[in-house]
């Protein structure tokens, strides 16, 4: 790998207890810089339950899964999840037993308002994060909050939810409260998780809520919106919040690696064009010193349009303006991360769709253990990492999201301990032998969740949570020794960092 340093000095000089300046320690390369977040991550909708309780509003996640509960494989949703909004003590002490000093949790928007608006604001339910929050931290863990993961009050839905530009007025209200509310003990926070996943709620009608069918041009222009409430909750934090509370904000993206699959010069363009579709759509305006929506999006998309006879592109336009608010506007990049897969140039997707605005196909990568959609190729994030920083110079990343999921009842979770390890030291390879700049890690998830449209059929957690059972106990599975070790020492047993899977094979 490029910048190739092959250990890392953890700190400036240091003075030995004559005075004189001394050279410090070393870094292993197995080992995490110091104050580096090492967690586990949830999301509101997918562990709190109590939909309906203690004034909570309705979401469009809540609403979709009543309407239709067939969309779910096993017919599952919210109402109760892992209950964790009456065992939110429990789950502190869960992270606790994982050594963890950081943990990545979403705030549902409806249960703090429940109309989206700030006509009505639900005491209760700001009640329940000042909870959480004390509890954590109670407990020396630092709390780090996403303001959106994919619960939209169901109200703001009736207004045609994220492809309404107004929309980004709603947000800036409630993340105002947020910040009231929270920020005096909040220091980390993230405006939204995965707008390309979330997305898909407008380009299909039933792999997300609220399934709106109007794929590549609703996406689109959600794009817009989500860009625009992102940049102004940033700049509301820079000029009324931050002399006071230095917190950090930012916003998670989710990008797999896509590994050409020859040599030739196409199948690398191919690699960088979907790269640009899935992360750059998103990262450019924000991250990158033009701004702006990348050029090879705008470029294909408006020639697609062309194509198809429409008056305009799909594709919204940022005015100067509105790309000059959007720029710099992120003091870190949160990077969730699952897999890596083969891409070649080519045709797929239906018309229109961003995955047929990108021109690729992608196939798996043969010869790495494999779960649903995820395959174990460690290597994988370590080249996604070097490419985020290559394209992103500047910015700290933290790797807000990774995991691997198994069928229900498996507690010795050997697959997941194999990922793990695996991840966790292409994370160290790219600190401490590429020069990445990183500052987190939080794995998915820290126990047994609802993963969306496969209901309760897939698990994610490091804790086991028993859902035929009214009280939901949980219950460590393997994997959780083995991250307790990791975050307990701040490094990866040499053997198994050695045996890693971080390099690509030539
Ligand atoms: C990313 C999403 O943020 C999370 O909600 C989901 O459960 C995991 N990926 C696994 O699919």
């Amino acid at each position: 790998m490029r910048r190739s340093l092959a250990l890392v000095v953890v700190a400036a000089l240091v003075c030995s207890t004559q005075g004189v300046p001394v050279k410090p320690p070393a870094r292993a390369a197995n080992r995490f810089p110091d104050g580096f977040h090492l967690g586990a991550a949830t999301a509101a909708f997918q562990i709190e339950g109590a939909w309906n309780e203690d004034g909570k509003g309705e979401s469009i996640w809540d609403h979709m899964l009543h309407a239709q509960p067939n969309l779910t494989k096993d017919s599952g949703n919210g109402d109760v999840a892992a209950d964790s909004y009456h065992k939110y003590k429990e789950d502190v002490q869960l992270l606790v037993g994982l050594n963890a000093n950081c943990y990545r949790f979403s705030l549902s928007w409806p249960r703090i308002l429940p109309t989206g608006d700030t006509n009505v604001i639900n005491q209760a339910g700001i009640d329940y994060y000042n909870n959480v929050i004390n509890e954590l931290l109670a407990n020396g863990i630092e709390p780090m909050v996403t303001l959106y993961h994919w619960d939209l009050p169901q109200e703001l839905q009736k207004l045609g939810g994220w492809p309404n530009i107004e929309l980004a007025d709603y947000f800036l209200e409630y993340a105002r409260i947020a910040f009231e509310n929270f920020g005096d003990r909040v220091q980390l926070w993230l405006t939204f998780n995965e707008p390309n996943m979330f997305c898909n709620g407008y380009s299909s009608a039933t792999d997300f809520a609220p399934g709106a069918n109007a794929s590549g041009i609703a996406d689109y222009m959600m794009a817009k919106t989500i860009l625009l409430a992102h940049a102004r909750v940033y700049r509301l934090y820079d000029q009324h919040f931050r002399f006071k509370q230095r917190g950090k904000v930012g916003i998670t993206l989710d990008g797999a690696w896509y590994e050409p699959l020859t040599n030739s010069k196409e199948d690398a363009d191919a690699s960088e064009r979907q790269l640009q579709f899935e992360v750059g759509l998103w990262a450019n305006p924000i991250f990158s010193s033009q701004g702006n929506f990348p050029k090879v999006v705008r470029q294909r998309v408006a020639a697609n349009s062309k194509k198809e006879g429409r008056a305009r592109s799909r594709l919204p336009t940022l005015s100067p303006s509105e790309i000059h608010l959007i720029k710099g506007t992120a003091d870190f990049f949160g990077l969730n991360h699952y897999f890596s897969s083969f891409i070649t140039s080519g045709s797929s997707g239906q018309e229109p769709s961003k995955l047929h605005d990108a021109g690729v196909v992608t196939s798996t990568i043969p010869g790495y253990p494999t779960a649903y959609w995820i395959t174990d190729v460690p290597w994988g994030l370590r080249k996604l990492l070097n490419w985020v920083h290559d394209t992103y110079p500047g910015y700290p990343i933290f790797v807000t999201e990774n995991g691997w999921a198994d069928p229900p009842g498996v507690l010795n979770d050997t697959g997941r301990i194999h990922y793990l390890r695996g991840y966790v030291s292409a994370i160290l390879r790219a600190i401490n032998e590429d020069g990445v700049p990183m500052i987190g890690y939080t794995s998915w998830s820290l126990i047994d969740n609802l993963e969306w449209m496969d209901g309760y059929t897939m698990k994610f957690g490091l804790y086991s949570v028993d859902y035929d059972d009214p009280e939901r106990p949980r219950t460590p599975k393997a994997s959780v020794a083995v991250l307790a070790d990791i975050y307990k020492n701040k490094a990866v047993p040499w053997k198994d960092f050695e045996n890693a899977n971080t390099t690509p094979p030539s």
